[in-house]
């Protein structure tokens, strides 16, 4: 498969003073001075900056950044990409230093979510230093997983494995929904995307996935002591097994903290699920305004 992990998130954020401290004080990823000027930016392991949030006035989802093997995989993707018919824009070399990669391409699914192709990620060799989780789990995972929402799962089912190339997992069919939702791998993590169906493009979720059970545990302690709102209680996924809770991110995506992903290392056949969880994951609403 051409491409080889979620590589890094980029967002428009309408509130930093919020986001600092869900991010770094919450969550605990390393906050770094980073390549964008005026961006939060937060490493987890010697890659650039695999959170970097801008402040704007409107926030969105502004990249999802997917690391390929050298320029030529880039190039041939690139070309299958403009073959289905989505435009592809080089990015400048101004815009690959914000980026600290060698090279990437940007476009949009067929919703109009922003995904980019970087390869030659500049390493940072300074050590990681996260405050308060022990190791983040990534190399060939990649950083974690994100969900997106998209308008027709069918459609971009379609797009991201046929023309991207990645491999179905798993499929979830909630009873009542317009729409399927797809688990989507491309290394042994066992998903890497989620296909949400929704009203609205954009980014729905995201996980990290910690080392170790305590540090799922001493950030649900954090998250009780900084008043950061549960979404989903401590529970464990039918699917990628990932023992985890949810919160909801200061402009409301669910971001998971995990431990214990399983590694998918052969070719599975799909399957369906119709529960999330073995045990735990209740639902919160989110907190009114
Ligand atoms: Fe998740």
């Amino acid at each position: 498969m051409p491409i080889l992990s979620l590589g890094y998130l980029r967002l428009d954020i309408a509130d930093a003073d919020a986001w600092q401290p869900f991010m770094r004080d919450f969550l605990g990823l390393m906050e770094v001075e980073g390549t964008t000027p005026g961006a939060l930016s937060y490493r987890i392991d010697e890659y650039p900056a695999r959170f970097v949030l801008s402040p704007a006035e409107e926030s969105r989802l502004a990249a999802v950044g997917w690391e390929v093997n050298d320029r030529h995989e880039m190039a041939e993707m690139a070309a299958k990409i403009e073959a289905y018919g989505i435009e592809v824009e080089v990015g400048t070399p101004e815009e690959c230093r914000l980026r600290a990669v060698t090279g990437f391409v940007r476009f949009l699914d067929p919703s109009g979510n922003p995904n980019e192709l970087f390869w030659g990620p500049i390493y940072d060799f300074a050590p990681v230093q996260t405050p308060t989780v022990s190791k983040f789990v990534t190399g060939d995972q990649g950083l974690g997983h994100v969900i997106v929402s998209v308008l027709d799962s069918e459609v971009a089912y379609e797009f991201y494995c046929g023309v991207l190339g990645f491999e179905e997992r798993n499929v979830l069919d909630i009873p009542g929904l317009d729409g399927r939702y797809y688990f989507l791998g491309c290394n042994p993590r066992q998903h890497s995307l989620g296909l949400a169906p929704g009203a609205a493009p954009g980014l729905n979720h995201f996980m990290v996935e910690a080392a170790t059970l305590d540090d799922v545990g001493l950030g649900l302690d954090r998250a009780y002591n900084m008043g950061v709102p549960m979404m989903q209680t401590l529970g464990r996924h039918t699917n990628d097994r990932m023992v985890s809770f949810y919160v909801y991110s200061p402009e409301g995506h669910h971001v998971e903290l995990g431990f214990d992903g399983e590694r998918i290392e052969t070719r599975r056949p799909v399957y369906g699920i119709a529960e999330g969880a073995f045990w735990g994951h209740r639902f919160t609403p989110p907190p009114a305004d």
